[in-house]
């Protein structure tokens, strides 16, 4: 079966889009430190681009996350493989991800880390799948909201390959 890959969101407005995000997320939270949690794997090339859009004194945090599933799907339980480096009690944390998909994995996460007593927990995803919510999520910062399609590319996998795509794309089969 032979692949071809189809460009979804070009890599030029993916840049315009982080630009944007970068200053909003700066305006928001005006001089105050942010910690910046990067959603392993998906995020790490999302979350490179974001911090430099960001004008704030930061923080970089890695978490390691496996969630369960079957194939693509994925279940909600969410194990941490990697944790924070630091505590963030009483601090602003934004999670930077790649992608909501079912939103089971990111409202895992904030329902872990609000016990921790941030100061502030909030979500900046470059994608959003809402066709395949199951649980609501608010994201309050968002790239783009996509169609009911498995992507791949700046950052995001396919059983581990295409992260280093520079544009997000979907792969077709024929
Ligand atoms: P959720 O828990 O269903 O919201 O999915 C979270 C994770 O599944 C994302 O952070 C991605 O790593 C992965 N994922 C979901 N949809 C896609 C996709 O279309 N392409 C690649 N990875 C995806």
């Amino acid at each position: 079966m032979a692949e071809r890959i189809s460009t979804m969101i070009t890599q030029e407005q993916i840049q315009a889009r982080v630009k944007e995000l970068g200053l909003e997320i700066a305006a928001e939270y005006k001089d105050r430190p942010l910690v910046l949690v990067c959603v392993l794997k998906g995020s790490f090339i999302f979350a490179a681009d974001l911090a430099r859009a960001i004008d704030l004194p930061l923080r970089v945090e890695f978490l390691g996350v496996r969630s369960y599933g079957e194939g693509t799907e994925s279940s909600g339980v969410v194990q941490i493989t990697q944790d924070l480096s630091k505590p963030i009690a009483g601090e602003d944390v934004l999670f930077v991800e790649d992608i909501v998909d079912t939103g089971l994995t990111i409202a895992h996460l904030m329902d872990l880390f609000r016990t921790r007593q941030p100061r502030s927990v909030k979500v900046c995803s470059l994608l959003h799948k809402p066709a395949r919510a199951r649980v609501a999520v608010k994201v309050d910062y968002l790239g783009f909201t996509i169609e009911d399609k498995f992507v791949i590319g700046y950052g995001l996998d396919f059983a581990e390959r295409y992260r280093n795509l520079p544009f997000i794309g979907v792969v077709e089969r024929d």
